[in-house]
Protein backbone atom coordinates (compact mmCIF):
# COMPACT_ATOMS: atom_id res chain seq x y z
CA UNK A 1 0.00 0.00 0.00
CA UNK A 2 1.04 3.45 -1.10
CA UNK A 3 1.17 6.22 2.18
CA UNK A 4 -0.40 9.61 2.19
CA UNK A 5 1.10 11.58 3.96
CA UNK A 6 -1.03 13.43 6.95
CA UNK A 7 -0.41 16.74 7.29
CA UNK A 8 -2.25 18.13 10.39
CA UNK A 9 -2.90 22.47 10.51
CA UNK A 10 -5.13 22.21 13.45
CA UNK A 11 -2.61 24.99 15.41
CA UNK A 12 -2.63 26.86 12.22
CA UNK A 13 -5.15 26.94 9.66
CA UNK A 14 -7.52 24.94 12.85
CA UNK A 15 -6.96 28.16 14.63
CA UNK A 16 -8.07 30.50 12.59
CA UNK A 17 -11.95 29.47 12.89
CA UNK A 18 -13.80 31.81 14.19
CA UNK A 19 -13.51 31.65 18.07
CA UNK A 20 -10.53 29.34 18.07
CA UNK A 21 -8.09 30.45 20.53
CA UNK A 22 -5.25 28.53 22.40
CA UNK A 23 -2.34 29.93 24.29
CA UNK A 24 0.83 28.30 24.38
CA UNK A 25 0.94 25.60 26.79
CA UNK A 26 -2.44 24.53 25.24
CA UNK A 27 -0.39 24.88 21.94
CA UNK A 28 2.10 22.30 23.74
CA UNK A 29 -0.06 20.15 24.93
CA UNK A 30 -2.25 19.55 21.34
CA UNK A 31 1.20 18.97 19.57
CA UNK A 32 1.97 16.18 21.90
CA UNK A 33 -1.41 14.30 21.56
CA UNK A 34 -0.99 15.06 17.42
CA UNK A 35 3.03 13.20 17.66
CA UNK A 36 1.24 10.77 19.63
CA UNK A 37 -2.08 10.36 16.80
CA UNK A 38 0.57 9.62 14.12
CA UNK A 39 0.04 12.64 11.97
CA UNK A 40 3.28 13.34 9.28
CA UNK A 41 3.73 16.91 9.62
CA UNK A 42 2.34 19.39 12.27
CA UNK A 43 1.45 22.78 11.07
CA UNK A 44 2.71 24.55 14.25
CA UNK A 45 1.51 27.70 13.25
CA UNK A 46 2.62 31.40 10.97
CA UNK A 47 5.50 32.73 13.08
CA UNK A 48 5.15 36.09 11.05
CA UNK A 49 1.43 36.73 12.16
CA UNK A 50 2.17 37.64 16.11
CA UNK A 51 5.09 37.42 18.43
CA UNK A 52 2.72 35.41 19.95
CA UNK A 53 2.34 32.57 17.32
CA UNK A 54 6.20 32.84 16.85
CA UNK A 55 6.63 31.90 20.31
CA UNK A 56 4.27 28.81 20.11
CA UNK A 57 6.09 27.89 16.82
CA UNK A 58 9.69 27.59 18.54
CA UNK A 59 7.84 26.05 21.92
CA UNK A 60 6.62 23.23 19.94
CA UNK A 61 9.50 22.69 17.70
CA UNK A 62 11.61 22.34 20.32
CA UNK A 63 9.24 19.56 22.47
CA UNK A 64 8.20 17.30 19.53
CA UNK A 65 10.92 15.03 18.89
CA UNK A 66 10.06 12.90 15.67
CA UNK A 67 7.49 14.57 13.43
CA UNK A 68 7.88 17.33 10.68
CA UNK A 69 7.02 20.63 12.44
CA UNK A 70 5.72 23.44 9.59
CA UNK A 71 5.95 26.93 9.67
CA UNK A 72 3.87 29.03 7.46
CA UNK A 73 5.66 31.92 5.85
CA UNK A 74 3.92 34.45 2.72
CA UNK A 75 6.78 34.76 0.08
CA UNK A 76 8.79 37.18 1.64
CA UNK A 77 11.95 37.52 3.24
CA UNK A 78 10.83 38.82 6.43
CA UNK A 79 8.29 35.73 6.64
CA UNK A 80 10.41 33.00 5.54
CA UNK A 81 12.60 34.13 7.84
CA UNK A 82 10.88 34.35 10.95
CA UNK A 83 8.89 30.86 9.82
CA UNK A 84 12.78 29.73 10.21
CA UNK A 85 13.86 31.25 13.22
CA UNK A 86 10.54 29.44 14.88
CA UNK A 87 10.92 25.79 13.13
CA UNK A 88 14.39 26.00 12.88
CA UNK A 89 15.28 23.46 16.34
CA UNK A 90 12.69 21.20 15.47
CA UNK A 91 14.50 17.40 13.98
CA UNK A 92 12.07 17.25 11.13
CA UNK A 93 11.71 21.95 10.12
CA UNK A 94 9.52 22.64 7.11
CA UNK A 95 9.11 26.27 5.51
CA UNK A 96 5.63 26.38 3.89
CA UNK A 97 5.21 29.07 1.39
CA UNK A 98 2.19 30.46 -0.17
CA UNK A 99 1.25 32.76 -3.00
CA UNK A 100 -1.99 33.16 -4.62
CA UNK A 101 -2.32 32.08 -8.13
CA UNK A 102 -5.86 33.37 -9.20
CA UNK A 103 -6.81 35.69 -11.57
CA UNK A 104 -8.88 37.29 -9.18
CA UNK A 105 -6.34 36.96 -6.19
CA UNK A 106 -3.42 38.27 -7.79
CA UNK A 107 -5.89 41.50 -9.60
CA UNK A 108 -7.31 42.79 -6.44
CA UNK A 109 -5.45 41.44 -3.46
CA UNK A 110 -1.62 41.44 -4.79
CA UNK A 111 -1.78 43.72 -7.27
CA UNK A 112 1.04 41.73 -9.23
CA UNK A 113 0.75 39.87 -12.88
CA UNK A 114 1.57 36.23 -13.38
CA UNK A 115 5.28 36.46 -14.10
CA UNK A 116 5.28 38.69 -11.00
CA UNK A 117 4.10 36.65 -9.08
CA UNK A 118 5.96 33.35 -10.49
CA UNK A 119 9.19 35.04 -9.59
CA UNK A 120 8.33 36.05 -6.25
CA UNK A 121 7.76 32.19 -5.75
CA UNK A 122 10.67 31.35 -7.06
CA UNK A 123 12.67 33.66 -5.35
CA UNK A 124 11.16 32.93 -2.23
CA UNK A 125 11.48 28.99 -2.51
CA UNK A 126 15.08 29.07 -3.39
CA UNK A 127 15.48 31.05 -0.55
CA UNK A 128 13.62 29.18 1.81
CA UNK A 129 16.01 26.27 0.55
CA UNK A 130 18.76 28.16 2.21
CA UNK A 131 17.75 27.54 5.14
CA UNK A 132 16.30 23.97 4.73
CA UNK A 133 15.77 21.13 2.03
CA UNK A 134 12.10 20.31 3.00
CA UNK A 135 10.21 23.32 1.45
CA UNK A 136 6.52 23.21 0.69
CA UNK A 137 4.80 25.50 -1.72
CA UNK A 138 1.15 26.28 -1.42
CA UNK A 139 -0.78 28.29 -4.57
CA UNK A 140 -3.04 30.15 -3.35
CA UNK A 141 -6.71 29.38 -4.35
CA UNK A 142 -5.74 26.98 -6.90
CA UNK A 143 -9.19 25.59 -7.88
CA UNK A 144 -9.94 28.97 -9.48
CA UNK A 145 -6.46 29.60 -11.02
CA UNK A 146 -5.60 28.75 -14.73
CA UNK A 147 -4.81 25.86 -14.58
CA UNK A 148 -1.74 26.06 -17.28
CA UNK A 149 -0.50 28.93 -15.26
CA UNK A 150 -0.90 26.64 -12.49
CA UNK A 151 1.17 23.65 -13.74
CA UNK A 152 3.90 26.41 -14.77
CA UNK A 153 4.27 28.24 -11.16
CA UNK A 154 4.91 24.42 -9.89
CA UNK A 155 7.25 23.54 -12.35
CA UNK A 156 9.06 26.51 -11.35
CA UNK A 157 9.47 26.04 -7.79
CA UNK A 158 9.97 22.24 -8.47
CA UNK A 159 13.03 23.57 -10.29
CA UNK A 160 13.72 26.00 -7.58
CA UNK A 161 13.25 23.13 -4.87
CA UNK A 162 10.07 22.88 -3.32
CA UNK A 163 9.72 19.12 -2.46
CA UNK A 164 5.72 19.65 -1.89
CA UNK A 165 3.58 21.67 -4.04
CA UNK A 166 0.05 22.05 -2.79
CA UNK A 167 -2.88 22.48 -4.67
CA UNK A 168 -5.63 24.64 -2.19
CA UNK A 169 -8.78 25.15 -2.46
CA UNK A 170 -9.19 28.09 -0.76
CA UNK A 171 -12.80 28.89 -0.78
CA UNK A 172 -14.25 25.23 -0.97
CA UNK A 173 -15.57 25.97 -4.42
CA UNK A 174 -14.29 23.44 -6.30
CA UNK A 175 -16.52 19.73 -6.43
CA UNK A 176 -14.87 16.21 -6.71
CA UNK A 177 -15.28 15.53 -9.90
CA UNK A 178 -13.30 18.27 -10.90
CA UNK A 179 -11.15 18.31 -8.16
CA UNK A 180 -9.79 15.30 -8.54
CA UNK A 181 -9.39 16.44 -12.55
CA UNK A 182 -7.10 19.23 -11.57
CA UNK A 183 -4.84 16.94 -9.66
CA UNK A 184 -4.75 14.93 -12.69
CA UNK A 185 -4.26 17.50 -14.83
CA UNK A 186 -1.34 18.77 -13.16
CA UNK A 187 0.13 15.36 -12.67
CA UNK A 188 0.08 15.82 -16.49
CA UNK A 189 1.05 18.53 -17.69
CA UNK A 190 3.97 19.85 -14.69
CA UNK A 191 7.26 18.16 -16.59
CA UNK A 192 9.25 18.00 -13.50
CA UNK A 193 6.17 16.70 -11.14
CA UNK A 194 7.53 13.19 -10.22
CA UNK A 195 10.21 15.22 -8.14
CA UNK A 196 7.83 16.88 -5.58
CA UNK A 197 4.62 15.53 -3.85
CA UNK A 198 1.40 16.68 -4.71
CA UNK A 199 -0.73 17.84 -1.72
CA UNK A 200 -4.15 19.37 -1.22
CA UNK A 201 -5.98 21.57 1.26
CA UNK A 202 -9.47 22.08 0.95
CA UNK A 203 -11.98 24.30 2.73
CA UNK A 204 -15.35 23.16 3.82
CA UNK A 205 -17.72 26.49 2.23
CA UNK A 206 -20.06 23.78 0.42
CA UNK A 207 -19.81 20.78 2.64
CA UNK A 208 -17.34 18.66 0.26
CA UNK A 209 -13.85 19.02 2.25
CA UNK A 210 -13.51 15.61 2.65
CA UNK A 211 -15.24 14.84 -0.56
CA UNK A 212 -12.63 16.82 -2.14
CA UNK A 213 -9.64 15.41 -0.64
CA UNK A 214 -10.35 12.15 -1.25
CA UNK A 215 -10.75 12.63 -4.93
CA UNK A 216 -7.63 14.16 -5.23
CA UNK A 217 -5.60 11.50 -3.14
CA UNK A 218 -7.71 9.17 -6.14
CA UNK A 219 -6.15 11.32 -8.44
CA UNK A 220 -2.60 10.94 -6.94
CA UNK A 221 -1.89 13.38 -4.23
CA UNK A 222 -0.07 11.99 -1.47
CA UNK A 223 -0.17 14.40 1.19
CA UNK A 224 -3.51 15.69 2.62
CA UNK A 225 -3.95 18.76 4.56
CA UNK A 226 -6.27 18.51 7.43
CA UNK A 227 -7.66 19.66 11.04
CA UNK A 228 -9.36 18.07 13.42
CA UNK A 229 -12.91 18.01 13.90
CA UNK A 230 -12.59 19.86 10.64
CA UNK A 231 -12.13 23.11 12.35
CA UNK A 232 -10.28 25.85 10.48
CA UNK A 233 -10.98 29.18 8.77
CA UNK A 234 -15.32 29.73 7.79
CA UNK A 235 -16.66 26.65 7.56
CA UNK A 236 -13.25 24.82 7.87
CA UNK A 237 -11.35 22.73 6.47
CA UNK A 238 -11.23 18.78 5.54
CA UNK A 239 -11.36 16.95 8.69
CA UNK A 240 -8.60 14.06 9.36
CA UNK A 241 -10.84 11.94 11.18
CA UNK A 242 -12.86 11.59 8.03
CA UNK A 243 -10.60 11.06 5.77
CA UNK A 244 -8.34 9.00 8.00
CA UNK A 245 -11.06 6.59 8.51
CA UNK A 246 -12.58 6.52 4.39
CA UNK A 247 -9.14 5.26 4.02
CA UNK A 248 -9.01 2.82 6.77
CA UNK A 249 -12.55 1.36 5.91
CA UNK A 250 -12.23 1.35 2.43
CA UNK A 251 -8.73 0.33 2.37
CA UNK A 252 -9.99 -2.80 0.12
CA UNK A 253 -10.88 -0.13 -2.51
CA UNK A 254 -8.25 2.63 -1.95
CA UNK A 255 -5.43 0.64 -1.03
CA UNK A 256 -3.64 3.22 0.78
CA UNK A 257 -2.43 4.10 4.06
CA UNK A 258 -1.61 6.74 7.05
CA UNK A 259 0.21 6.51 9.64
CA UNK A 260 -2.43 7.27 12.01
CA UNK A 261 -2.89 5.59 14.82
CA UNK A 262 -6.51 5.38 14.63
CA UNK A 263 -7.11 4.61 18.58
CA UNK A 264 -6.05 8.20 19.18
CA UNK A 265 -8.37 10.03 17.14
CA UNK A 266 -10.94 10.20 19.98
CA UNK A 267 -9.26 11.35 22.52
CA UNK A 268 -7.41 14.13 19.79
CA UNK A 269 -10.46 15.54 18.74
CA UNK A 270 -11.66 15.96 22.91
CA UNK A 271 -8.35 17.41 23.35
CA UNK A 272 -9.30 19.74 20.62
CA UNK A 273 -12.49 20.48 21.37
CA UNK A 274 -11.42 21.26 24.93
CA UNK A 275 -9.06 23.74 24.44
CA UNK A 276 -10.64 25.44 21.39
CA UNK A 277 -14.07 25.68 22.96
CA UNK A 278 -15.54 24.73 19.93
CA UNK A 279 -18.00 21.81 20.65
CA UNK A 280 -17.91 18.59 17.98
CA UNK A 281 -21.53 18.95 16.55
CA UNK A 282 -23.34 15.40 17.38
CA UNK A 283 -24.33 13.89 14.01
CA UNK A 284 -20.30 15.00 13.32
CA UNK A 285 -18.99 12.19 11.28
CA UNK A 286 -16.81 9.59 13.35
CA UNK A 287 -16.36 11.70 16.50
CA UNK A 288 -19.78 13.22 16.98
CA UNK A 289 -21.57 11.94 20.20
CA UNK A 290 -24.41 10.04 17.79
CA UNK A 291 -21.56 8.56 15.21
CA UNK A 292 -21.91 4.95 17.26
CA UNK A 293 -25.16 5.88 18.62
CA UNK A 294 -28.53 3.99 17.09
CA UNK A 295 -32.00 5.36 17.80
CA UNK A 296 -34.49 3.33 15.75
CA UNK A 297 -35.51 -0.27 16.90
CA UNK A 298 -34.77 -2.00 13.68
CA UNK A 299 -31.00 -0.66 14.31
CA UNK A 300 -31.01 -1.55 17.51
CA UNK A 301 -32.19 -5.03 17.15
CA UNK A 302 -29.66 -5.22 14.11
CA UNK A 303 -26.92 -4.10 15.83
CA UNK A 304 -27.75 -6.17 19.27
CA UNK A 305 -27.54 -9.43 16.28
CA UNK A 306 -24.32 -8.40 14.68
CA UNK A 307 -22.72 -4.64 14.87
CA UNK A 308 -22.28 -5.06 11.48
CA UNK A 309 -25.60 -4.76 10.12
CA UNK A 310 -25.48 -0.97 10.83
CA UNK A 311 -21.44 -0.20 11.96
CA UNK A 312 -19.30 -0.01 8.87
CA UNK A 313 -16.26 0.96 11.53
CA UNK A 314 -16.24 -0.13 15.31
CA UNK A 315 -16.08 2.82 18.13
CA UNK A 316 -12.99 1.10 19.57
CA UNK A 317 -11.00 1.30 16.02
CA UNK A 318 -11.28 5.32 16.60
CA UNK A 319 -10.24 5.01 20.37
CA UNK A 320 -14.29 5.24 21.86
CA UNK A 321 -14.73 2.20 23.82
CA UNK A 322 -17.82 1.88 26.18
CA UNK A 323 -15.02 0.31 28.61
CA UNK A 324 -12.90 2.78 29.31
CA UNK A 325 -12.30 3.06 32.44
CA UNK A 326 -9.48 4.56 33.62
CA UNK A 327 -9.27 5.45 37.47
CA UNK A 328 -11.40 5.32 40.42
CA UNK A 329 -11.25 6.46 43.92
CA UNK A 330 -9.17 3.08 44.94
CA UNK A 331 -6.69 4.15 42.42
CA UNK A 332 -2.80 5.21 44.11
CA UNK A 333 -0.80 8.31 43.55
CA UNK A 334 1.19 5.73 41.31
CA UNK A 335 -1.14 5.12 39.36
CA UNK A 336 -2.66 8.79 38.79
CA UNK A 337 0.78 9.81 38.00
CA UNK A 338 1.29 6.92 35.18
CA UNK A 339 -1.36 7.36 33.76
CA UNK A 340 -0.87 11.22 33.10
CA UNK A 341 2.37 9.89 31.80
CA UNK A 342 0.59 8.07 28.91
CA UNK A 343 -1.42 11.11 28.27
CA UNK A 344 1.44 13.55 27.84
CA UNK A 345 1.63 15.05 31.02
CA UNK A 346 5.05 15.96 32.78
CA UNK A 347 3.78 17.05 36.07
CA UNK A 348 6.18 18.56 39.05
CA UNK A 349 5.87 17.21 42.01
CA UNK A 350 3.77 20.04 43.33
CA UNK A 351 1.73 20.07 40.59
CA UNK A 352 0.90 16.44 40.81
CA UNK A 353 -0.01 16.97 44.34
CA UNK A 354 -2.42 19.09 43.63
CA UNK A 355 -3.86 16.73 40.72
CA UNK A 356 -4.11 14.14 42.80
CA UNK A 357 -6.24 15.94 45.53
CA UNK A 358 -8.66 17.23 42.94
CA UNK A 359 -8.63 13.93 41.29
CA UNK A 360 -10.12 12.34 44.84
CA UNK A 361 -12.11 14.98 45.00
CA UNK A 362 -13.25 14.08 41.47
CA UNK A 363 -13.61 10.13 42.27
CA UNK A 364 -15.51 10.57 45.71
CA UNK A 365 -18.31 12.24 43.41
CA UNK A 366 -18.20 9.63 40.77
CA UNK A 367 -17.74 6.29 40.49
CA UNK A 368 -15.12 5.79 37.23
CA UNK A 369 -13.04 8.73 35.72
CA UNK A 370 -12.23 8.11 32.11
CA UNK A 371 -9.06 10.21 30.18
CA UNK A 372 -11.36 12.95 29.32
CA UNK A 373 -12.08 13.97 32.82
CA UNK A 374 -8.26 13.72 33.47
CA UNK A 375 -7.89 15.80 31.14
CA UNK A 376 -10.46 18.55 31.97
CA UNK A 377 -9.20 18.45 35.26
CA UNK A 378 -5.66 19.09 34.84
CA UNK A 379 -6.70 21.64 32.25
CA UNK A 380 -8.78 23.62 34.96
CA UNK A 381 -6.78 22.80 38.54
CA UNK A 382 -3.18 22.81 36.59
CA UNK A 383 -2.75 25.09 33.37
CA UNK A 384 -4.29 27.23 34.55
CA UNK A 385 -3.48 31.02 34.92
CA UNK A 386 -3.33 32.79 38.68
CA UNK A 387 -7.04 33.40 40.11
CA UNK A 388 -8.33 36.77 40.60
CA UNK A 389 -11.45 35.13 41.52
CA UNK A 390 -11.97 31.60 43.27
CA UNK A 391 -15.36 29.91 43.94
CA UNK A 392 -15.90 29.00 47.84
CA UNK A 393 -19.32 28.32 48.15
CA UNK A 394 -22.66 28.21 45.40
CA UNK A 395 -25.79 27.48 46.71
CA UNK A 396 -28.85 27.74 44.08
CA UNK A 397 -32.57 27.70 44.17
CA UNK A 398 -34.69 27.11 41.27
CA UNK A 399 -37.74 25.05 40.11
CA UNK A 400 -41.10 25.01 39.23
CA UNK A 401 -42.97 27.75 41.76
CA UNK A 402 -39.52 29.10 42.80
CA UNK A 403 -37.58 32.59 41.56
CA UNK A 404 -34.32 31.16 40.73
CA UNK A 405 -31.70 32.46 43.64
CA UNK A 406 -27.92 32.08 43.70
CA UNK A 407 -25.82 32.39 47.10
CA UNK A 408 -22.31 32.89 45.94
CA UNK A 409 -19.04 33.29 47.91
CA UNK A 410 -15.72 34.21 46.27
CA UNK A 411 -12.13 34.45 47.39
CA UNK A 412 -11.69 37.78 45.40
CA UNK A 413 -7.65 38.88 46.14
CA UNK A 414 -7.93 37.75 49.36
CA UNK A 415 -10.99 38.52 50.42
CA UNK A 416 -14.38 36.54 51.30
CA UNK A 417 -17.12 37.81 49.73
CA UNK A 418 -20.94 36.77 49.72
CA UNK A 419 -23.82 37.31 47.99
CA UNK A 420 -27.07 36.41 46.10
CA UNK A 421 -29.03 37.45 43.94
CA UNK A 422 -32.19 36.33 41.20
CA UNK A 423 -32.42 35.64 37.39
CA UNK A 424 -34.92 34.26 34.70
CA UNK A 425 -32.72 30.65 35.62
CA UNK A 426 -30.39 28.53 38.15
CA UNK A 427 -27.27 29.98 35.40
CA UNK A 428 -28.70 33.36 35.33
CA UNK A 429 -29.26 33.64 38.82
CA UNK A 430 -25.53 32.46 39.37
CA UNK A 431 -23.86 35.04 36.57
CA UNK A 432 -26.01 37.81 37.88
CA UNK A 433 -24.84 37.76 41.41
CA UNK A 434 -20.75 37.01 40.27
CA UNK A 435 -21.02 39.97 37.45
CA UNK A 436 -22.64 41.76 40.87
CA UNK A 437 -19.83 40.42 43.07
CA UNK A 438 -17.02 41.30 40.58
CA UNK A 439 -18.39 44.65 39.22
CA UNK A 440 -17.29 43.15 35.73
CA UNK A 441 -18.32 44.75 32.29
CA UNK A 442 -18.00 42.18 30.61
CA UNK A 443 -20.78 40.89 27.89
CA UNK A 444 -21.21 36.57 27.57
CA UNK A 445 -20.71 36.02 24.21
CA UNK A 446 -20.78 32.70 23.72
CA UNK A 447 -22.12 29.77 26.47
CA UNK A 448 -22.38 26.28 25.70
CA UNK A 449 -23.02 22.81 28.10
CA UNK A 450 -21.87 19.28 26.50
CA UNK A 451 -21.40 16.57 29.08
CA UNK A 452 -17.50 14.82 28.48
CA UNK A 453 -18.52 11.69 28.90
CA UNK A 454 -21.37 9.52 28.45
CA UNK A 455 -23.65 8.13 31.14
CA UNK A 456 -26.01 9.55 33.95
CA UNK A 457 -23.37 10.77 36.03
CA UNK A 458 -21.07 12.42 33.38
CA UNK A 459 -19.26 15.57 33.94
CA UNK A 460 -20.84 18.97 32.10
CA UNK A 461 -18.64 20.88 30.24
CA UNK A 462 -19.21 24.48 30.11
CA UNK A 463 -17.31 27.41 28.04
CA UNK A 464 -18.01 30.65 27.70
CA UNK A 465 -17.02 33.49 25.69
CA UNK A 466 -16.49 37.19 27.49
CA UNK A 467 -15.69 40.36 26.03
CA UNK A 468 -14.81 43.39 28.00
CA UNK A 469 -13.04 46.78 25.81
CA UNK A 470 -11.84 44.70 22.95
CA UNK A 471 -10.53 42.15 25.04
CA UNK A 472 -11.88 38.62 24.50
CA UNK A 473 -11.06 35.54 26.97
CA UNK A 474 -12.59 32.05 26.92
CA UNK A 475 -13.54 30.13 30.20
CA UNK A 476 -13.89 27.11 30.67
CA UNK A 477 -15.19 24.82 33.55
CA UNK A 478 -16.21 20.98 34.30
CA UNK A 479 -18.42 19.91 37.09
CA UNK A 480 -20.71 16.60 37.33
CA UNK A 481 -23.40 19.37 38.64
CA UNK A 482 -23.52 22.09 35.22
CA UNK A 483 -24.83 24.67 37.10
CA UNK A 484 -21.64 24.50 39.25
CA UNK A 485 -19.81 23.70 36.04
CA UNK A 486 -21.48 26.62 34.44
CA UNK A 487 -19.98 28.95 37.48
CA UNK A 488 -16.23 27.96 37.34
CA UNK A 489 -16.31 28.43 33.75
CA UNK A 490 -17.81 31.98 34.23
CA UNK A 491 -15.18 32.75 36.59
CA UNK A 492 -12.47 31.06 34.99
CA UNK A 493 -13.53 33.68 31.94
CA UNK A 494 -13.47 36.72 34.28
CA UNK A 495 -10.04 35.63 35.86
CA UNK A 496 -8.79 35.39 32.07
CA UNK A 497 -10.23 38.81 31.58
CA UNK A 498 -8.08 40.30 34.89
CA UNK A 499 -5.02 38.73 33.63
CA UNK A 500 -5.30 40.29 30.33
CA UNK A 501 -5.85 43.58 31.94
CA UNK A 502 -3.05 43.05 34.17
CA UNK A 503 -0.60 42.46 31.45
CA UNK A 504 -1.08 44.89 28.64
CA UNK A 505 2.03 43.70 26.86
CA UNK A 506 -0.26 40.46 26.39
CA UNK A 507 -2.73 42.64 24.23
CA UNK A 508 -1.16 41.89 20.98
CA UNK A 509 -1.82 38.27 21.89
CA UNK A 510 -5.05 38.43 23.07
CA UNK A 511 -7.05 35.69 20.93
CA UNK A 512 -4.61 33.24 23.09
CA UNK A 513 -6.47 33.78 25.78
O1 LIG B 1 -6.58 27.75 2.28
C1 LIG B 1 -5.45 28.07 1.89
O2 LIG B 1 -5.22 28.40 0.72
C2 LIG B 1 -4.36 28.04 2.87
C3 LIG B 1 -2.98 28.17 2.33
C4 LIG B 1 -2.14 29.07 3.16
C5 LIG B 1 -2.37 26.80 2.22
O3 LIG B 1 -4.60 27.85 4.03
ZN1 LIG C 1 -6.61 26.93 4.29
Amino acid sequence: MEHVTIFDTTLRDGEQSPGASMNTAEKIRLATQLEKLGVDVIEAGFPAASPGDFEAVQAISQKIKYVQVAGLARTSKEDIDKAWGAVKDASNPRIHTFIATSDIHMKHKLQKDREQVIQTAVESVRYAKGFTDNVEFSAEDASRSDRDFLCKIFEAVIDAGAITVNIPDTVGYAIPDEFGELVTYVRAHTPNINKAVISVHCHNDLGLATANTLAGIKAGARQAEVTLNGIGERAGNTSLEEVVMSLHTRRGILNLNTGIVTTEIYPTSRLVSMITGIVVQPNKAVVGANAFAHEAGIHQDGVLKNRMTYEIMEPETIGLASNRIVLGKHSGRHAFRSRLNELGYDLTSDELDRAFLKFKELADKRKELLDEDIEALIAEEILRIPDTYQLLYLNVVSGTATVPTATVRLLSEGTDMQNAGFGVGPIDATYNTIAKMTGTESKLMRFSVTSISGGMDAQGEVTVRLQENGLMALGKGTDPDIITASAKAYINGLNRLAYLKRNPSLKADERNL
